[in-house]
């Protein structure tokens, strides 16, 4: 429209489609008011650039194609929705299926951009994955779903630990980073930190043409869309999906599971954007919930195994956006100090999805239901035994154990949403946080 302005992301552009140069560090601009180093911590307006040129750091000109950002401008919107943060997780049915769709073909998964082929594939004896935030518990989900269905072994690291704490990357090691940003500093430092070593980096990124897409030697993009509220939900449960894919197109290759179990769990994929509807649409349910929990001090999740993973993300989740004290424990742990903790009214959500641990952390609710605690359950469907352990129970339809999360985190996303609004927090835009974390 005439006017230019450089953006960290590309994201927060409120336009329609947007023709975009993308910049590299360093890039310096002269156009006719001047020159303009590129930097991605201010926010440099240029007016009118009908002659920009783009110079590098060697003040060589370097030529800079346009690339259009397709930019939905009602998916910028909030539709009528509260907040972006509920649009957001009204959105995840279309999310999921847009992120496993391009993806699934035939009764086969084909991922085009890993660009490895089945003999690279199997050449891969373990994985790194690094990330921040939500994009880290999505990859702890991975960790287990990777171990779990193709038996590559998995480290998963906090980007801020692993690009200082001199990791040991050996010989057939894989980087995947994890990103809906894409210019998270901490994430970015360790993919350069990787690719420094002469390892190749996977990015598992949502925004297109972001510094960590561009830098990452494969990108598997997540195609949430734009997400507005600082509280990712719809880019995390696209994570899953893609860390999902990645899961079982190993399996295939090293052939861990039979064509049977990879053919039901293709169906169970597919099912999944339906089931986590069915999971919005008792949103009532869980907003009369929450309202009882405005004025909590405390809340803990427990989990064992995915579920555990799933916890990290729901604890996360209710503080950033409500400000109450919450952690997650793997509930076996609880006996080893946490349960200290529980007081009388003390609310725990306990989720246990897998068959293999319901009996195991059954027990540990019983041990803090005696304690005093008020025991909300997120279970599958069919798993009555709980009932007696718990004092609410939210079921999630039946799926393959290792994809529960995406239907668990859908109850503990309402709860987290209503008991901020409840309380009438800012929920877009939470105190002290950032959408795109751009500096140490
Ligand atoms: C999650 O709700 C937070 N906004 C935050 O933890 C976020 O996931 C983290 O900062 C990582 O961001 P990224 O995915 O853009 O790299």
């Amino acid at each position: 429209d005439g006017t230019t302005s450089t953006l960290s992301d590309s994201s927060s552009n409120s336009d329609e489609d947007a023709d975009a140069v993308i910049f590299s560090k360093g890039d310096l601009t002269i156009n006719g008011s001047g020159t303009l180093n590129i930097d991605a911590k201010k926010n440099n307006g240029i007016k009118a650039n009908d002659s920009l040129h783009v110079y590098n750091v060697d003040e060589e000109e370097v030529e800079k194609e346009a690339v259009t950002i397709d930019w939905d401008a009602e998916a910028a919107e909030k539709a009528g929705y509260e907040h972006f943060m509920l649009k957001e997780m009204y959105e995840q049915p279309k999310t999921v299926a847009d992120t496993l769709s391009p993806r699934i073909k035939g009764n086969d998964i084909v991922i085009e951009e890993l660009g490895m082929s089945d003999a690279e594939l199997l050449s891969i004896k373990k994985i790194h994955i690094v990330a921040c935030g939500s994009a880290y518990h999505a990859g702890v989900t991975g960790k287990y779903v990777l171990e779990g269905l193709a038996r590559i072994p998995v480290e998963v690291d906090l980007a801020s630990e692993f690009r200082y704490r001199n990791p040991i990357l050996e010989d057939g090691a894989m980087v995947v980073v994890i990103s809906q940003s894409g210019e998270t500093a901490d994430t970015l430092a360790a993919l350069r930190e990787s690719k420094k070593r002469g390892f190749k980096v996977l990015g598992i990124v949502n925004v297109v043409g972001s510094s960590i897409a561009r830098e990452s030697d494969n990108v598997m993009y997540t195609w949430a869309g734009p997400e507005i509220a600082v509280a990712t939900t719809k880019a995390y449960s696209a994570q899953l999906i893609a860390l999902y894919l990645l899961a079982m197109k190993f399996a295939r290759v090293k052939h861990t599971v039979t064509e049977t179990e990879f053919s039901d769990m293709l169906g169970d994929l597919a099912r999944l954007p339906d089931q986590i509807e069915l999971l919005l649409n008792n949103k009532n349910r869980i907003q009369r919930f929450a309202n009882r929990y405005i004025a909590a001090k405390d809340v803990f999740f427990i989990g064992r195994g995915i579920d555990y993973a799933i916890s990290m993300e729901g604890s996360l989740k209710l503080k950033e956006i409500s400000y109450i004290h919450s952690e997650a424990y793997a509930a076996g742990e609880l006996k080893h100090g946490t349960i200290s903790l529980i007081e009388e009214g003390t609310l725990v959500a306990s989720v246990s999805t897998q068959p293999a641990l319901y009996k195991k952390t059954i027990s540990n609710m019983v041990e803090v239901k005696s304690r005093g605690a008020f025991v909300l359950a997120v279970t599958c469907e069919g798993n009555r035994e709980i009932e007696k352990a718990s004092d609410y129970v939210i079921y999630i339809p039946q799926t393959n154990p290792f994809f529960t999360n995406s239907l668990a985190i859908i109850p503990l996303q309402l709860f987290s949403y209503y008991v901020a609004v409840g309380k009438g927090c800012d929920v877009d835009k939470p105190r002290n946080l950032a959408k795109s974390v751009t500096v140490e």
